[in-house]
């Protein structure tokens, strides 16, 4: 059962055009159970963290990032497992995002689902306990089950685009997505 407009905010951590991430991202907008949303927000648009800049304040995509998980209902991170643990494209955002220098942090008590695929059987399983452990800082609040980990990504994804093809994990990632916004209502104020 989807919320009637629930808005989730899908970040990717990949920059690669064929990025099953950005699959993730674009299947969960198509997936997401009856008025619920997924927009997606493109992560190549937020520049390496730099506390000189940060000093003369955030540069106007990192506002705009900042604004926008705080005006969702939850955020979705689509990431894949980099060095079993996470991209720096994410550390840096989230670098970006967990700050509290010239307003709090946005994600702090922010609902936050994590979904990641691998071509092999992990499914970034380690890369996402690393991320769970960052989001300890705000802290925001991680759902902790469902996980939603997709193992064996080459048979799932369409190599040339990065879309979620594999009808079972579509249907799993829309069930995840329900789960979210059950998991978010906990946290209304
Ligand atoms: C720098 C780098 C490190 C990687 N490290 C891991 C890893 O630790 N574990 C893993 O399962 N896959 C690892 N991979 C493979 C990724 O899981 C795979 O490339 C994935 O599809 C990337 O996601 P994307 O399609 O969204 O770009 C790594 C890939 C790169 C480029």
């Amino acid at each position: 059962m989807g919320r009637p407009g629930f808005r989730i905010l899908g970040l990717a951590a990949s920059l690669r055009r064929a990025s099953v991430h950005r699959g993730i991202v674009r299947a969960a907008h198509e997936v997401a159970p009856g008025r619920m949303s997924c927009e997606g927000f493109d992560l190549s648009r937020i520049p390496y963290f730099d506390q000189d800049v940060e000093d003369e304040g955030n540069p106007p995509a990192v506002e705009e990032l900042r604004e926008k998980i705080r005006a969702y209902d939850a955020v979705l991170i689509a990431s894949p497992e980099y060095d079993y643990a996470i991209p720096g494209i994410l550390t840096s955002a989230l670098d970006w995002c967990l700050r509290s220098r010239h307003d709090p942090t946005p994600l702090r008590h922010k609902p936050v689902g994590i979904v990641g695929a691998s071509p092999g059987g992990a499914g970034t399983a380690r890369g996402q306990m690393v991320l769970r452990q960052v989001l300890l800082h705000p802290p925001a609040y991680v759902m902790p089950e469902p996980q939603m980990l997709i193992p064996f990504s080459r048979e799932k994804f369409d190599p040339e685009t990065g879309d979620l093809t594999d009808e079972g994990t579509r249907e799993r990632l829309a069930r995840f997505l329900a789960a979210l916004a059950e998991w978010s209502v906990r946290f209304e104020r």
